[in-house]
């Protein structure tokens, strides 16, 4: 009975995982088999940290794909301005809706992105972050792999702006924020992230506003909470 398919294939929030090549081509096959339209939602995808990102399912099928991108995440996040690339008929409806739910976007946001970017300011913009966020995300990493004791585990993203964590099962990551935020270590709780039965043992980590010493510092404190619990 489902009548779209919503997708988040670069960089998760907030796992940081990726769809790989394989299950991109198969989503897109499945949904065209079933006439579902796929969404395809993209805020992070301009943030890899590989030189060769995978393709996007829109170039797959641009008739079945309906993809939605985010300056938020390349331009500054308090902006929240996106836009989507889907067939015609479809845009015009999108923005009835849009128009019925909100009125507009508003015209001043959209005429400061149109004035920041026009010049071409993200072709060299996005570079300069996608170096520094890859730089603290490696930082991140290594201080994981020198702080978080045995028992935990976390991904390894190949772009985007988080760190899933899983700790030992019977560790309540909501409890552990109370105990970080005294030491001015602050992380998101993984719970929410659920749809159903939540893992309290899980969390996310960002690497993307904090400098590697501090990145370093503060997972070397998270750490210490965690291994006073085992
Ligand atoms: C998966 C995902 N989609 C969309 C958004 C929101 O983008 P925007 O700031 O354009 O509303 C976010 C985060 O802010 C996100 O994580």
């Amino acid at each position: 009975g489902a009548r779209l398919l919503y997708s988040l294939p670069n960089f998760q929030n907030p796992t940081g995982r990726t769809l790989p090549l394989e299950r991109r081509f198969a989503l897109v096959e499945a949904c065209a088999r079933l006439g579902l339209p796929l969404i395809e939602d993209d805020p992070y995808g301009a943030l890899s940290y590989r030189n060769d990102p995978l393709p996007k399912m829109l170039n797959m099928n641009p008739a079945g794909v309906i993809y939605m991108g985010s300056f938020s995440k390349v331009l500054t996040p308090g902006i929240r301005l996106g836009y989507v690339v889907a067939p015609t008929p479809l845009i015009l409806k999108m923005e009835q809706a849009k128009q019925a739910a909100d009125l507009h976007t508003a015209q001043l946001t959209q005429m400061v992105v149109y004035e920041a970017i026009k010049d071409g300011f993200l072709q060299t913009h996005i570079p300069t972050i996608r170096k520094l966020y890859a730089d603290q995300c490696q930082a991140m990493l290594d201080a994981l792999q020198t702080y978080f004791p045995a028992g935990t585990s976390w991904t390894r993203p190949e772009g985007g702006m988080f760190i899933w964590v899983t700790l030992p099962a019977h560790i309540d990551s909501g409890a552990l924020l109370k105990e970080a935020v005294e030491q001015h270590v602050a992380f998101v709780p993984g719970a929410p992230f659920y749809a159903n039965e939540p893992q309290q043992n899980t969390l996310r980590l960002s690497f993307v506003t904090v400098p590697p010493e501090k990145i370093r510092a503060g997972i070397e404190r998270l750490g210490k909470l965690i291994a006073a619990k085992l």
